[in-house]
């Protein structure tokens, strides 16, 4: 086993917190079946302890460990997603931790694509309770060094595989009330599920039927920068207002540099939606931590393939703005 895995393992192994990077995001690890283990990773985020947090697994083999009921359509999904950006919410054990649940009788279980994720769950051999790995509501982290940013001494280790491939959380589906429901989107999207299940799944009503779904809280993964979605006509003119204004602005469109300006820094986005999705954590994070009084973001076109970044980008927007380190 290589020493950095082995070290990881015996961290987890003793209860404490281990980073680890997934296909997605960055996630904050502690050995699922150790409650006070769990207990570490809220305290190191500082997110309320009701939250539940998804178990990873190293292969669908496992699923059976942590659920008591796995429907077939849980193991068409595995076996079509799985390893893969796709977490299942399925009725729970009965000996899974309720600070892993939030005290729920339903777990969320993945399988994650990433070698070093997929190494650190071999030689773990257990579940994984992961959160990705920032403070409670911040920006999600995408590279080792964003994790150290976001969480410093509170993780003894971090493993750094670079940067994460897809850049935003997995899709989220409930498998666990009958009919199939989407609760958060990510890189699979209704229409790849619909392919494997022979129907689309239903798509939860914001905050309503999934209130303890963390990323359904309107405002998450946002920058302290206010940030404001405009169309392409909409950025021309608030950037003017801006610059009149005399305030410094940072803009991310998929266009290159329309107005040249001391107070302008202009970051262009890839044009379509995977590519967009790898970046945007990132370059929100840099455009942050410029100091403007606000981030502009062109607004990316509607439709299924951009869902799931329309999501995040909505969330950023309404949770900008507010520093909560105090
Ligand atoms: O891509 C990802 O899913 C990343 C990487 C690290 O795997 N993880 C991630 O974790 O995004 P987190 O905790 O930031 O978001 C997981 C979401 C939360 O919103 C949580 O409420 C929801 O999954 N969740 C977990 N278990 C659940 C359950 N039993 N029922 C409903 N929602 C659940
Ligand atoms: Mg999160």
């Amino acid at each position: 086993m290589r020493p950095e895995i082995e070290r990881a393992v015996a961290l987890l192994r003793r209860g404490e917190l281990v980073a680890f990077p997934t296909e997605t995001v960055y996630g904050l690890g502690a050995d699922a079946a150790d409650p006070a283990a769990v207990a570490k990773i809220f305290a190191a985020k500082g997110r309320p302890a009701d939250h539940p947090l998804i178990v990873h697994l190293p292969a669908a083999a496992q699923l059976a460990r942590w659920a008591r009921e796995v429907p077939a359509e849980a193991e068409r999904l595995a076996a079509a997603f799985w390893p893969g950006p796709l977490t299942l919410i399925l009725k729970r054990q009965p000996d899974v931790p309720d600070a892993v649940t939030g005290g729920q009788d339903t777990v969320g279980l993945r399988v994650p694509n990433h070698p070093l994720a997929l190494e650190l769950l071999a030689a773990f051999d257990g579940g994984i309770a992961a959160p990705s790995a920032n403070r409670f509501g911040r920006i999600s982290p995408t590279t080792a060094a964003h994790v150290r940013e976001e969480l410093g001494e509170r993780v003894p280790l971090v493993l750094d595989g670079g940067a994460c491939p897809v850049g935003i959380e997995s899709t989220i589906l409930d498998l666990s009330r009958g009919v199939p429901v989407l609760l958060r989107p990510g890189a699979i999207g209704a229409a790849d599920i619909a392919r494997v299940l022979g129907c689309t799944p239903d798509t939860a009503a914001p905050q309503a039927e999934a209130p303890r779904v963390s990323g359904s809280l309107a405002a998450h993964y946002a920058p302290r920068t206010p940030l404001q979605l405009v169309s392409s006509d909409g950025l021309l003119f608030a950037l003017r207002n801006a610059l009149v204004a005399g305030e410094r602005v940072a803009v991310l469109a998929p266009t290159s540099q329309a107005i040249s300006h001391d107070l302008v820094t202009w970051k262009q986005s890839p044009a379509e939606p995977a590519g967009f999705a790898h970046d945007l954590y990132a370059s929100l994070r840099a455009l942050d931590a410029l100091g403007c009084a606000r981030i502009l973001v062109q607004q990316p076109p509607a439709g299924e393939a951009w869902l799931a970044v329309n999501d995040r980008l909505r969330r950023a927007a309404a949770g900008s703005g507010e520093d909560d380190e105090t």
